[in-house]
């Protein structure tokens, strides 16, 4: 079985810990491989409409070869931290230069796991008696992380792959959810 990660981090930090982890789970019965799209030239999609008939991007850059890993994996890993409760930029130019999959439907079922980690704490303050306190809300980074999560899970939908799993984490400690990392590698590598 052929797996492909895709990080969409700009460090190599806890996204790609994360990614690392579940193919750690996947073991080496299979081939994986971990692709960093910051050291990728990725140019953004100008909605040129060519990729509605051909079903091919007209863009000469490093997408070409991308387009082709992901058609040969049977086994597709996202990552990417939360940025402004989104995916990273970088993330984002990779998915809006996959619209060629949403007219052809070449990645239709193959198996796909999210993984997503975020770093904002909100407090909320109040007032007594003159004295200030601030209090940690709880979910704030779990909510934000969330909707990274979503807007991943929103384009497998739209390209219809199959979502396995997803894992989120806080960042400074992604080794909390290593568990979950494993069981995500062993469900996607389930027959
Ligand atoms: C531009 C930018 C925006 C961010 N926005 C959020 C956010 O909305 N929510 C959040 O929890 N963390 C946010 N963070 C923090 C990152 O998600 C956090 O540092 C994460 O661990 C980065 O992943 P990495 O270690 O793989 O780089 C942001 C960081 C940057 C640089």
């Amino acid at each position: 079985m052929k797996i492909l990660a895709i990080s969409g981090s700009s460090r190599d930090k806890n996204t790609n810990y994360m990614l690392w982890k579940v193919l750690e789970a996947i073991g080496n019965e299979h081939s994986a491989e971990l692709l960093t799209l910051k050291d990728k030239n990725i140019e953004p999609c100008r909605n040129c409409k060519g990729c509605h008939k051909t079903f091919r991007c007209v863009i000469q850059d490093d997408m070409q070869r991308i387009h082709e890993r992901l058609k040969e994996s049977e086994v597709i890993l996202f990552g990417s931290p939360a940025y402004f409760d989104n995916v990273s930029s970088t993330m984002k130019l990779f998915m809006d230069r996959c619209l060629p999959f949403y007219f052809s439907g070449e990645l239709k079922g193959k198996r796909v796991g999210l993984v997503s980690v975020g770093g904002f704490k909100e407090y909320i303050r109040y007032d007594v008696d003159g004295d200030c306190f601030w209090c940690q809300i709880d979910n704030a980074c779990a909510r934000t992380v969330e909707r990274c999560l979503n807007s991943l899970s929103y384009f497998c939908d739209h390209l219809r792959i199959e979502v396995v799993g997803r894992v989120a984490a806080i960042h400074g400690s992604p080794e909390l959810r290593d568990k979950e990392l494993l069981e995500l590698g062993w469900r996607l590598t389930e027959v």
